[in-house]
């Protein structure tokens, strides 16, 4: 394979050929080759290879070509050679996600992030993001917006991708079947496509069972029959009752068991932090089924007795990425500390963001170090063992990890599609940026834009 940047120009010629520079030619090793195939993400033209007396990395097409092959834009841009007669230009990332009607901010909330993702490889690569109802399979193209230079987004019409990093926001819409052909469509074309779906609190407790990393996962059960409820809050005195698809704390029972005392319930009604106690078993359970029913859809999970800073808990989001290489890394970690009687450490609930730095050194002072290190490869060996047991390409994860006054590391939930919450924080915005390089990076591996090592 031979990779290099060069700068696409339009050239006012008509003839049906391409001209390369020979500094060109010679990176990708095409200075014998009479024709090459030029192609920029599904499209591809085949033509007669001219060479110019030029230094330096350059390709000039006719404006038919650059019209065939849908190039985003002209400019710099990579340049791979993996076949021994091509020029494949790119790699043109997609990013799956859902499209408003707004000329400045077409995904929502997610405008910014979809930006500054962008701008990662922008003199580099062509972005561009799309909706579902934006791909045209029969063409084989995508009417995709992507961002100008002068602010703002445009609509054009580009090949389909070389690789797509899904970011649809919708749980909903992602669990449909049709959503689910959509994706499989890209993947049959031999476009990878990262970051599946989302996942429910449940399959990352299926995709770990059996492996080494399932030690990490403390003692959970999906829809829980009273009873077994009961039997939980007997053995562990302590537990969590989470909607299996939930997310943000919403719907969060914490619940403890005293022998003497009997239940207690903590959990957030109206914008409140509550905590009910119930002589009897009984009692604990009308409460539970008042509020949902029944314990369908829910996941009970021993609690944890994580360590804690003035009295409120501890606990951290470990953001990992893959890197150019196909290897997990930990490319960000914020602390939370929970607010005042709130159930969980999310910020909404009065949490505190803090670096991890900062918040293990008040715990372990000098250790804090060591114990750090220890709970970055214990969520790379996470990683390592959900993506060996799931059968779709993953790019990304998002850990909730709780270490207990024992210092053994836990993990609460992966999230597959990981918020950014914590790099709003000032010492964390560097690793945001850094996150988002690496995903960039995995992208090129992905699209074969970067030598394999692995072939
Ligand atoms: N088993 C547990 N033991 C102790 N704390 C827990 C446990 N499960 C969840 N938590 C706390 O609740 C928070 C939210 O739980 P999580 O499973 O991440 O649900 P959500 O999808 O709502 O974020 C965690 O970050 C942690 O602070
Ligand atoms: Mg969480």
């Amino acid at each position: 394979m031979s990779s290099t940047t060069c700068t696409v120009h339009i050239t006012k010629r008509q003839e049906r050929a391409v001209y390369a520079s020979g500094d060109l030619a010679r990176a990708l090793k095409l200075s014998k080759t009479r024709s090459v195939t030029v192609k920029a993400g599904s499209k591809s033209v085949t033509l007669p290879l001219k060479l110019l007396k030029k230094s330096g990395n350059h390709l000039y097409i006719t404006a038919s070509l650059y019209t065939q092959l849908k190039l985003p834009r002209t400019g710099t841009i990579m340049v791979v050679n993996n076949s021994g007669k091509e020029m494949k230009l790119g790699p043109l990332i997609g990013i799956l996600t859902n499209v408003v009607r707004s000329s400045t901010a077409p995904f929502g909330s997610r405008t910014d992030f979809i930006r500054q993702f962008m701008r990662v490889g922008a003199d580099r690569a062509f972005y561009f993001a799309f909706s579902p109802s934006d791909v045209n399979w029969s063409q084989g193209t995508v009417n995709a917006i992507i961002p100008r230079s002068e602010g703002g987004w445009v609509r054009k019409t580009v090949p389909l991708p070389d690789v797509v990093y899904n970011r649809l926001p919708s749980r909903k819409a992602e669990k449909l079947s049709s959503m689910n052909a959509f994706k499989q469509r890209f993947i049959r074309r031999g476009i990878p496509l990262f970051n599946w779906s989302f996942f429910d609190k449940w399959d990352v407790y299926n995709l770990l069972q059996g492996t080494d990393a399932f030690r990490f996962v403390p003692d959970s059960r999906i829809n829980p029959s009273g009873e077994e409820l009961k039997e939980m809050l007997e053995k562990h005195k302590f537990i969590y009752l989470k909607p299996t698809a939930g997310s943000l704390g919403i719907g969060i029972y914490r619940l403890t068991y005293n022998p003497k005392r009997g239940y207690y319930a903590r959990f957030r009604r109206s914008g409140r932090n509550v905590l009910l106690r119930f002589g009897k078993y009984d009692g604990l359970i009308k409460l539970l089924h008042r509020h949902n029913g029944s314990l369908r859809g829910y996941v009970a999970q021993q609690g944890i007795r994580l360590i804690e800073i003035d009295g409120c808990p501890l606990d951290f989001r470990f953001h990992m990425t893959k890197n150019s290489a196909n290897q997990w890394v930990v490319a960000a970690i914020g602390a939370k500390k929970a607010g005042k009687g709130s159930v969980t450490t999310h910020v909404r609930t009065g949490g505190m963001l803090m670096t991890p730095e900062q918040a293990l050194r008040q715990v372990y002072g000098s250790r804090a170090d060591a114990v750090l290190s220890n709970a970055k490869d214990s969520a790379i060996k996470l990683a390592q063992d959900i993506e060996r047991n799931y059968k779709h390409t993953l790019g990304e994860l998002g850990f909730d990890i709780g270490i207990d006054k024992n210092e053994r590391i836990w993990m609460f939930e992966a999230n597959s599609k990981p918020g950014r919450s914590i790099f709003k924080h000032p010492a964390l915005k560097e690793q945001g940026r850094a996150s988002l390089q690496y995903i960039y990076d995995y992208c090129l591996y992905l699209s074969r834009f970067k030598a394999r090592r692995d072939g």
